[in-house]
C-alpha cells in the first residue's frame, strides 16, 4: 500500500458505461473509462483535486490555449498482473510524471508536483481498476494532460490551467508491419524548438506532411534534420531504432539533440535490448547510411517505437520516391516486443522496478 495522504475529493460516476464495452474488439483511444482526475492551477497553487465522472470541461471561447497553444501530454500503459488480476501494473509512471515537467518548463507552464501526478493517477484507477482490460494485446492507455485556462486574448504565459488524467481502455495501435516515408521537405520541429517536449503542437505540425504521405500510401513518415534532411530523427509519434548487423542504432536525445522524444518506451528498450546481449548506439544515424545498409543486406530490421504502440516493425522504407523492402523474416523485434509486453504484463519478474502496483 503506498503513503496515499492528498486531499482528493471523489464524485463517482451514477450509471457506469462498462457493460457496453466489447473488450474483444478494443479500437485505441476511442472509449474513455467512467472518471478522470482533473486539479486546477490558481494563484500560483494546484487546488480542488478531484475524481469526477469522464465529462466535457466548460471553457470559454478565449481560453488561451485553444488559440496559443499552451497544452502538453503523457502517454502511459496500465495492465492486469498476470500473476493477480486484482492487481494494476502501470509502466514506469514516475518517468512520465518528471517529463511532464520537463515539458512544463519549455512552454511557461507550472509544474505538477509528482505526488498529485502520482496519486491522482493511483486513486482513478483504484476507482477504475475494473476499466483495465485483460485481452490480448490490450491495455489502460493512460493519458495525463496540461492546458492552459485563462481566458485572455493577449499573448503571455496563462496564470490558470488545468490538469487532468483521463484512462482508455485500448487494443492495438498497429495492426501490421509500417510502410514509412522519409520526409524531406517538410520537419516536425527544428534545433531551438520543442521537439524533446511533448507539446500538443508538434503533433499539430505533423498532420499535414502524414496525410499526404498517406495519400501516396505510406503508413508513416521518418522525420529527418529540419536542416540539411541528412539524419533521421523520429518515426512519425514514435523513436525509431535500427539494427544494423546487430547493432542497434538510434537518434540521440536531450542533451545531445533538442529535436527528438526522450520517450519512455525508448529508455526501456534501449536497456532491453542490452540485457539481451546486443550493442546499442546513441548516434545520429544518416538516411545515406540507413539506404546503404538496405542494399549491402547490413540493415536485419528496423522498428518504431512509443508507448502507444509499444514496438512497430516497419515493412517498407521509402526515400526519394524510390521503395526499399526490409527483410520479411526479421523476428528479433517481435521477441523484444514480447519480453517487454511480458514485464509490463507481470509474466516475467520485474527485476528493475518498472511496474508500479495499484
Ligand atoms: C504515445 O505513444 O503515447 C503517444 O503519445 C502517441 C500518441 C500520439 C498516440
Amino acid at each position: 500500500m503506498k503513503d496515499l495522504k492528498l486531499n482528493i475529493r471523489v464524485e463517482k460516476a451514477q450509471n457506469s458505461r462498462l457493460s457496453a464495452v466489447d473488450f474483444d474488439n478494443l479500437a485505441f483511444g476511442k472509449t474513455m473509462s467512467d472518471h478522470m482526475f482533473v486539479a486546477d492551477y490558481r494563484d500560483g497553487e494546484w487546488q480542488d483535486l478531484r475524481i469526477v465522472p469522464y465529462d466535457s470541461f466548460h471553457l470559454a471561447p478565449a481560453t488561451s490555449s485553444l488559440h496559443y497553444g499552451q497544452s502538453i501530454f503523457e502517454g502511459l500503459k496500465g495492465f492486469r498482473n498476470a500473476q493477480n488480476p486484482e492487481e494494476v501494473l502501470v509502466f514506469r509512471p514516475q518517468e512520465n510524471a518528471k517529463r511532464m515537467n520537463v515539458s512544463a518548463e519549455r512552454i511557461c507552464m507550472p509544474t505538477i508536483p509528482e505526488e498529485i501526478f502520482m496519486e491522482g493517477l493511483h486513486r482513478l484507477l483504484e476507482i477504475d481498476r475494473d476499466w483495465v482490460p485483460s485481452t490480448p494485446d490490450s491495455s489502460l492507455y493512460i493519458r495525463p494532460f496540461m492546458f492552459a485556462t485563462d481566458e485572455f486574448l493577449g499573448m503571455k504565459p496563462s496564470d490558470t490551467y488545468t490538469f487532468a488524467i483521463i484512462t482508455a481502455p485500448a487494443g492495438k495501435y498497429y495492426s501490421k508491419a509500417l510502410r514509412v516515408k522519409v520526409e524531406k521537405e517538410f520537419s516536425r520541429t527544428s534545433p531551438g524548438g520543442t521537439g524533446f517536449a511533448k507539446v500538443a503542437g508538434n503533433y499539430a505540425a505533423s498532420l499535414l506532411p502524414a496525410k499526404l504521405a498517406a495519400q501516396q500510401g505510406y503508413d508513416q513518415l521518418l522525420w529527418t534534420d529540419a536542416k540539411e534532411h541528412k539524419y533521421i530523427e523520429e518515426s512519425g509519434t514514435m523513436n525509431v531504432m535500427f539494427d544494423i548487423d546487430g547493432t542497434f542504432v538510434t537518434a540521440p536525445t536531450i542533451p545531445v539533440e533538442d529535436t527528438i522524444l526522450r520517450s519512455v518506451t525508448r529508455l526501456t528498450v534501449i536497456e532491453l535490448i542490452q540485457d539481451m546481449g546486443h550493442k546499442v548506439e546513441e548516434r545520429h544515424i544518416s538516411v545515406d547510411e540507413v539506404i546503404e545498409a538496405i542494399k549491402n543486406g547490413k540493415l536485419k530490421g528496423a522498428f518504431g517505437i512509443g508507448t502507444a504502440v509499444t514496438i512497430a516493425p516497419f515493412a517498407v522504407i521509402s526515400n526519394d520516391g524510390e521503395d526499399f523492402d526490409l527483410p520479411s523474416d526479421y523476428t528479433f523485434s517481435n521477441e523484444l516486443k514480447a519480453k517487454f509486453q511480458s514485464i509490463q504484463k507481470g509474466e516475467i519478474e520485474d527485476t528493475k522496478g518498472w511496474t508500479y502496483k495499484i
